[in-house]
């Protein structure tokens, strides 16, 4: 991507909805709680009509057609800047590159303007939410744990020369305490705690249950990386657990599956921890933290995500070496 993603300047302008990014940012926070939201139709069907009463179905099909609309004109904006010749430097993004796909047919299968959509949402849908959830609860415990934050800043300033050198990806190898903070806060607050539903497509017996082909399979990461079975002080925030361990989030370790696992699993893992440890080390080189003095409410967001209910608010001071 060249930095344009969905919106450039033009598109802010020129978009039906003028408050641009905070538009597209409330959309995703409706999408995300009606993904969340109990359908009582799942579960015992006849009673499916409830949606209608309760406004369910009327909030999905409005966010579904705002979507719709917007990324509508997404593609279009996209499709008339190739055709003005404005991609010649290159400059070819994300919706870009799906658009050429389907132009030149190199899928190996025929890919719609629906599915261009879809895919568009699929991205930015599991991507924004869930990446910054993450550095918010990061930096919750960190305030909580004043001894485990400045153990990380120490760890990230001593690789950087003076307080205004930029942490750069090429620098995150170097920074192991920082990998394990981010490990630690996805084992204690998986952004999607019941990931994303499965059905069994056969019947399996699993530690003596009879599972029948067609149930409903819901993997509670949030239980699992809570476990006292399987982790240590598994309540404490902790992130040394994570040093000289092999332990990951990849998808190899049971233990510990924010992402998922298995065919399925996040195509984002390494993208997401990338910008996660590259925000967080630059804001923790560039400024000491601290409360307000208010006591720290972490009460819990509903929804597919799950976000902090409340802003989180610190206070942060320029750090001079
Ligand atoms: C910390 C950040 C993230 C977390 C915790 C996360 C978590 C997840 C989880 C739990 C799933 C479902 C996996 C499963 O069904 O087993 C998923 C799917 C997905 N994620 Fe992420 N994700 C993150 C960031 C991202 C990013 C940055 C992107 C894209 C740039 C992304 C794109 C997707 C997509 C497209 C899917 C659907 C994959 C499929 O169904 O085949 N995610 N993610």
């Amino acid at each position: 991507m060249n930095g344009k993603l969905l919106y450039d300047q033009r598109d802010v302008a020129a978009a039906p909805y003028a408050e641009g990014g905070t538009k597209f940012k409330e959309l995703l926070g409706e999408f995300g709680e009606l993904l969340g939201c109990f359908d009582v139709g799942d579960y015992i069907s006849w009673l499916g009509w409830i949606n209608h009463v309760n406004g369910l179905y009327a909030r999905a099909e409005k966010v579904a057609k705002e979507f719709d609309d917007f990324l509508e004109r997404v593609v279009q904006e996209h499709i008339t800047d190739s055709d003005d010749g404005r991609h010649e430097n290159n400059s070819k993004d994300f919706v870009d590159v799906l658009l050429w796909i389907q132009k030149e047919n190199n899928a190996g299968f025929p890919i719609d303007a629906a599915s261009i959509k879809a895919i568009i949402l699929d991205v930015f849908a599991g991507g924004t939410d869930t990446a910054y959830t993450v550095l918010e609860w990061t930096m919750t415990e960190l305030l909580r744990h004043p001894e485990v934050m400045k153990k990380l800043q120490n760890e990230i300033r001593k690789i950087t020369s003076n307080e205004s050198s930029v942490i750069t990806e090429s620098d995150l190898n170097k920074l192991p305490y920082l990998r394990a903070v981010i490990k630690e806060t996805l084992r204690l607050h998986p952004p999607i705690p019941l990931l994303v539903p499965r059905m069994s497509t056969q019947d399996v017996k699993l530690k003596g249950f009879d599972i029948a082909a067609g149930t409903r399979v819901i993997i509670n990461a949030w239980a699992i990386g809570r476990d006292p079975a399987l982790w240590d002080r598994a309540d404490e925030f902790w992130p040394e657990r994570f040093l000289n361990n092999s332990i990951d989030f990849k998808g190899h370790h049971f233990e510990l599956i924010p992402f998922g696992t298995g065919r399925r699993i996040c195509p984002g893992v390494q993208f997401a921890t990338s910008i996660d440890e590259l925000a967080l080390a630059n804001i923790l080189h560039k400024f000491d933290w601290a409360l307000t003095g208010k006591k720290l409410d972490d009460t819990e967001s509903t929804g597919i995500t799950i976000h902090r209910k409340f802003p989180l608010l610190a206070v942060a001071t320029p750090y001079s070496q």
